[in-house]
């Protein structure tokens, strides 16, 4: 177990900019996720924890000690990645023994513990196959096991599961939660997948443009974005963002103009200019607007099913907004209704910096 510390950490490759200044702290036995789309920064965040990587400046700490000049195999830090290369020529037993092998450890040592491992993780029927005799998730397992072997301190994840069909990977996620916090390894998981992350996160780390943006529990990100990149990012779909005009009394939204809930300018302190948004599940469709709820009539675009639930996507003018309703609630394309989300559902966000006005 070991804590972790990235302290203004910055890596450049060229011109570009991989990660810049980024600080973060991870606790003892905490399974972080670090979240963002494709080029933030999130492998380049892996491998500078893991040593295969210097950072161009900043410093990294674990349980105190610098180790941002330790080479990796003297971190102590076990990596499961995508692409979880097993050896092909070797059977699953020796596959895991592997990290124990070229340490020279003895076999008996080495025996006892590749089975520790195997069994912990359920493959112990497969040590004498060769990895093409198994299926993706067993495969998984293994790189895993080998990973746990060398008991690390700390176990990287970078995207261990996106070769694994849908079904699959909620399986496997949600044994590899119930193993890291049964060993308590501080972990480190890397995806782009939101929904994954809400599931198996104690905090999650929101990166883009290689900038950390928000750093929180999983309802904190979801309910409390700090960003607009944040609120648009998580959720599925995520939330509806709509650029909003103020006069004082009056508010435009897409060329609609409403009346100003008077504790709405207060909480944008009377701004001009700024972001609403609301989650797909916070929108009610009436046919009249409630009262302390923020109103505006829309007409529906289209309604897609998705079984208990559907997305019902409606037009204000140009702008679309999605709204996720039950399934029992029946609507019809072109049909004209009213959108009300109530006051304390909505997140302000300021027009030029695009971070949160209010938290509440
Ligand atoms: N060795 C390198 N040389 C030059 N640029 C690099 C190198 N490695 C990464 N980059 C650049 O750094 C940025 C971050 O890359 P990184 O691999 O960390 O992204 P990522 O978040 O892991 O993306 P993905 O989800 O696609 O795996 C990208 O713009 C990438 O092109
Ligand atoms: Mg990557």
């Amino acid at each position: 177990m070991a804590s972790i510390v990235l302290e203004n950490i910055t890596k450049r490759f060229g011109k570009v900019t991989a990660l810049d200044g980024v600080n973060l702290q991870i606790d003892d036995g905490e399974f972080i996720v670090l979240l963002g789309p494709s080029g933030s920064g999130k492998t380049t965040l892996m491998y500078l924890i893991a040593g295969i990587y210097r950072p161009t400046s900043g410093r990294i700490l674990f349980d105190g000690k610098d180790v941002t000049n330790l080479s990796p195999k003297d971190r102590n830090v076990g990596l499961v990645f995508q692409n979880w290369a097993l050896y092909p020529h070797m059977k699953v037993f020796e596959n895991i023994a592997f990290p124990l092998t070229l340490k020279k450890m003895d076999k008996r040592t080495i025996q006892e513990r590749v089975h520790q491992v195997a069994s912990m993780l359920k493959i112990e029927a497969l040590l004498e196959r060769y990895p093409w005799q198994l299926s993706g998730g067993q495969q998984q397992r293994v790189a895993i096991a080998r990973a746990l072997v060398k008991q690390p301190q700390i176990l990287l994840f970078d995207e261990p599961l996106s070769n694994l069909d849908a079904l699959l990977r909620i399986g496997v996620r949600t044994e590899l939660k119930r193993l890291q916090k049964n060993l308590s390894i501080t972990s480190v998981y890397v995806t782009h997948d939101q929904a994954e992350a809400l599931a198996i996160a104690d905090r999650i780390a929101v990166i883009n443009n290689g900038k950390l943006i928000q750093v929180g529990t999983p309802e904190e990100i979801y309910y409390q974005p700090k960003h607009t990149f944040v609120a648009g990012f998580v959720g599925n779909p995520p939330a509806n963002l709509l650029t909003v005009e103020s006069d004082g009394t009056r508010l435009t939204i897409d060329g609609k103009s409403l009346e100003a809930p008077i504790e709405l300018l207060h909480r944008i302190s009377n701004k001009r200019r700024f972001v609403l948004g609301f989650r797909p599940e916070k929108g009610v469709l009436l046919d009249h607007i409630t009262e302390n709820t923020v109103g505006i009539e829309v007409q529906i675009y289209e309604v897609e099913s998705m079984g208990r639930e559907q997305i019902v996507t409606v037009s204000i003018e140009q702008t679309m907004v999605k709204v996720l309703r039950p399934s029992e609630e029946k609507f019809h394309v072109g049909q004209k209704l009213f959108l009300c989300v109530e006051m304390k559902d909505l997140m302000l966000f300021d027009f030029d910096t695009n971070e949160a006005l209010d938290l509440h």
